[in-house]
């Protein structure tokens, strides 16, 4: 039974890397803001993580990183579609959160730093209290929180309310013509799994690890961090995302322009460094959550 339900997961994990770009960052981006943050788990974060999915997932957070985005069609669950995003005001390429997060019916809170808090905080409290009566799903708040802190790091998931984050800006990417926001979600990694890795998501997984052990090794204390010892600082990320978005996403990509080499060889630095901070400040999160050692810290 356990052997058939690997198979299972195994076979499920080899068409989606067969399958890119189906579904709606794209499921790529999100197993692998996921997967990274897993490296990074403590201990109890591990088995605090393995508690709460299904069994069969055997702790594999990763494979549950989409399922936000596989929910948000049904209609007992379109309430969450706000919460994927937040939008700023045309051409402000500054985030607030009193101005900016609410949804269209102008719900506050309604939005993708005001979800990552109410999630945070769901699971902070059951964890500091876990003699009192759990109010939520706790299975739930995990995989939201988990999904939407990749999103918040894709620049164009806090983009201008104008053209929807990029949704309505038509441009082609190379031959196919699609949007700038899919772009950001789904064309930059998967031109880049084409090119630099044999079309595997692993192998592109595997290289960013490594950098995160090299090349940005100094950098991922203050990326882990909050300022004020918050456990989660979800504006700080949606901050750098619509700067990033004015910097290099809206850059040059006006509509009906074509993206070629030049754009994406100049945008993957950033979609990488986005996708390892994403997993990082995930991985801190679910620390500070669930593991004393680093409460104490
Ligand atoms: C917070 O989470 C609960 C449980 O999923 C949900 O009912 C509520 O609408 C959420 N609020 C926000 C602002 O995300
Ligand atoms: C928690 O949510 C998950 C996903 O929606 C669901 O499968 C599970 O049955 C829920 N657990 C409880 C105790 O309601
Ligand atoms: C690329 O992937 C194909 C199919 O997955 C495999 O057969 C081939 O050996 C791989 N090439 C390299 C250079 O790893
Ligand atoms: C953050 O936590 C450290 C250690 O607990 C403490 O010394 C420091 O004063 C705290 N800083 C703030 C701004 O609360």
């Amino acid at each position: 039974m356990r052997l058939s339900l690997r198979l299972w997961v195994a076979s499920v994990l080899v068409l989606t890397q067969l399958v890119h770009g189906a579904l709606c960052w794209g499921k790529d981006g999100h197993y692998t803001v996921c997967k990274i943050a897993e490296g990074y788990f403590e201990e109890e974060t591990v088995a605090a993580v393995k508690k709460l999915l299904p069994e069969s997932a055997e702790g594999n957070l990763a494979e549950f990183c989409s399922w936000p985005d596989e929910i948000k069609k049904l209609s007992q669950w379109q309430w969450t579609s706000a919460l994927h995003y937040v939008n700023t005001p045309e051409y402000r390429c500054n985030y607030n959160y009193c101005r900016d997060c609410h949804d269209t019916q102008k719900h506050k809170d309604w939005c993708v730093t005001g979800a990552i808090f109410n999630y945070t905080q769901q699971l902070m409290s059951a964890s500091e209290n876990s003699h009192t009566l759990v109010q939520y799903n706790l299975t739930e708040a995990l995989m939201f929180l988990s999904h939407y802190m990749g999103d918040v790091h894709q620049p164009l998931h806090t983009g201008f309310l104008g053209d929807l984050g990029g949704n309505t800006i038509i441009i082609r990417w190379y031959n196919l013509k699609t949007n700038l926001h899919h772009v950001w979600d789904n064309m930059i990694i998967e031109s880049a799994l084409k090119t630099y890795y044999n079309s595997s998501l692993p192998l592109m997984i595997q290289a960013l690890q490594a950098k995160l052990t090299n090349g940005w090794s100094n950098d991922v204390p203050t990326w882990e961090s909050c300022q004020l010892n918050q456990t989660a600082c979800p504006n700080q990320y949606a901050s750098e995302s619509i700067g990033l978005a004015c910097k290099y996403a809206y850059r040059n990509a006006t509509p009906g322009t074509t993206l070629g080499d030049d754009y994406f060889l100049s945008r993957l630095p950033v979609v990488e460094k986005r996708l390892a901070q994403g997993g990082i400040r995930l991985a801190a999160i679910l620390n500070r959550i669930f593991s004393a050692k680093t409460k104490a810290l």
